[in-house]
């Protein structure tokens, strides 16, 4: 088979890496892909935000599969634009893919379907929404932008001047354009988050392993929020009861209130929870594999990625047996010295080799690009150094092993990942 994956970051490189591994993928294509992606598959440069072009390649290419791996392109509707030029696709159609795409569409969603969630209201005037905030007199006070804002369009106010400057940012400045046209003001939940990504296709779902992410720059969750600086997997607070309680109030209710509504969710439907004292709740859903939780997820799936892909298009998931590899997986990030502020690109990057050489160790691209010979730094995030073994312990020493043989002028990574003990 012919297949594209649309994308370029490290969340893309685990996609093709565990494509590539299939006995039935023969091309693999990667849209635009990055420096490692290109070592295992053909990196074509077109944007993933460029739909029409994306399509009129799969369509003159005859692709026999696309999967569209970002949110942007899902909820811009690239699968509805492959599918009616008869081109299988996976990936949530954009009338799904608004799950992620509204806060307002999620929020009123969890609400009507009775799944926990925090406390809410929505507002379109700053004005009406600086009264509530003051009103209520509780702070922290949650503010999101209603729409896609590359993870970072979610204000924690500590204070009313905090929350004054937030709505100003996301509402009067436009921050983040025509997302920030509505927002939602929530209440503040604490507790352990933990990422659980799920196959779904729309009858049947399949939770896979539990992930946690670290979101801040630096060791201890000090400095500012990333797009994530390391991910583990297992979740040490996600026990199986909790998975059943999970499974009962929110994954099942979810796909069911998916297909009530006309919107089946068919691909992968990411939940980012958080365990309170009463009970677990719903902070955010994702329609698509997290990044960087993927490099923790995909490692430990057995068998064939493209077979539950093609079962989810045809929807007969719940005939695919999906097994998952006890032990632990964890992802360092390499990132550039800066980010997620200003940072030099272009930097030699060395010793991935050496890195690569130890067992269980994958090093996932996520800003690199290759220059003649020359593999380059190219964004904030630049590596997911990746490691697998028996058990969560043994993969971090692993992962800390490897990232020590990796080298760019101003490397900067954290030294906690996985040690959190929430
Ligand atoms: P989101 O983009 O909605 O996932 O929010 C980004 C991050 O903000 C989350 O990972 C949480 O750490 C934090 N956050 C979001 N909503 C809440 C909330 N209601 N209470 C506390 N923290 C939150
Ligand atoms: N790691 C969070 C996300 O993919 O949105």
């Amino acid at each position: 088979m012919k297949v594209l994956v649309v994308g370029g970051g490290g969340r893309e490189h685990a996609i093709c890496w565990k494509l590539k591994q299939s006995p039935r993928v023969t091309e693999l294509y990667c849209a635009p892909g990055n420096g490692g992606i290109a070592e295992i598959a053909t990196c074509v440069p077109i944007k993933a935000t460029d739909i029409e072009a994306l399509a009129d390649f799969a369509e003159k290419e005859k692709m026999d599969l696309t999967v569209v791996a970002p949110d942007d392109p899902l909820v811009m509707g690239l699968v509805d634009l492959l599918e009616s030029r008869g081109l299988r696709a996976f990936g949530p159609r954009a009338n799904a893919a608004i799950i992620e795409g509204s806060k307002v569409f999620s929020k009123e969603l969890m609400k009507k379907y009775h799944i926990p969630t925090a406390a809410y209201e929505v507002f379109d005037d700053p004005a009406k929404a600086m009264d509530y905030i003051r009103q209520r007199g509780a702070y922290p006070a949650v503010i999101k932008a209603e729409g896609l804002a590359l993870g970072k369009g979610v204000i924690i106010a500590k204070d009313e001047d905090e929350a004054e400057a937030g709505v100003k940012e996301i509402m009067e400045d436009k921050k983040f354009g025509d997302s920030g046209n509505r927002v939602v003001i929530e209440e503040f939940l604490t507790g352990p988050e933990i990422s659980v990504l799920a196959f779904t296709d729309g009858k049947t779902l399949c939770p896979m392993v539990s992930a946690q992410d670290h979101k801040r720059a630096y060791d201890n969750d000090r400095g500012l929020n990333t797009g994530g600086m390391g991910t583990f997997s297992p979740s040490r607070v996600y026990t199986p009861e909790m998975e059943k309680e999970c499974m009962e109030n929110i994954f099942l209710p979810t796909m069911a209130a998916m297909n009530a509504e006309g919107r089946t969710f068919k691909g992968v439907l990411y939940f980012g929870l958080m365990s309170t004292k009463d009970g677990v709740k719903v902070i955010e859903y994702n329609c698509r594999f997290g990044d960087p939780e993927t490099q923790v997820v995909l490692p430990r799936l057995e068998g064939d990625l493209l077979e539950i892909f093609e079962a989810i298009i045809d929807e007969r998931l719940s005939e695919v047996d999906i097994k998952w590899k006890d032990g632990g997986c964890v992802c360092v990030v390499a990132a550039s010295g800066g980010y997620p502020e200003k940072y030099e690109s272009g930097k030699e990057i060395t010793g991935i080799a050496e890195a690569e050489a130890m067992e269980g160790v994958t090093v996932f691209h996520a800003g690199t690009k290759l220059d003649g010979g020359r593999l380059l730094t190219a964004g904030g995030r630049v590596l997911g150094v990746t490691a697998i073994a028996d058990s969560l312990d043994a993969a971090i020493k692993r992962a800390y092993e490897a990232v020590e043989k990796v080298r760019f002028d101003k490397m900067h990574f954290r030294r906690d990942i996985g040690i959190k003990r929430y």
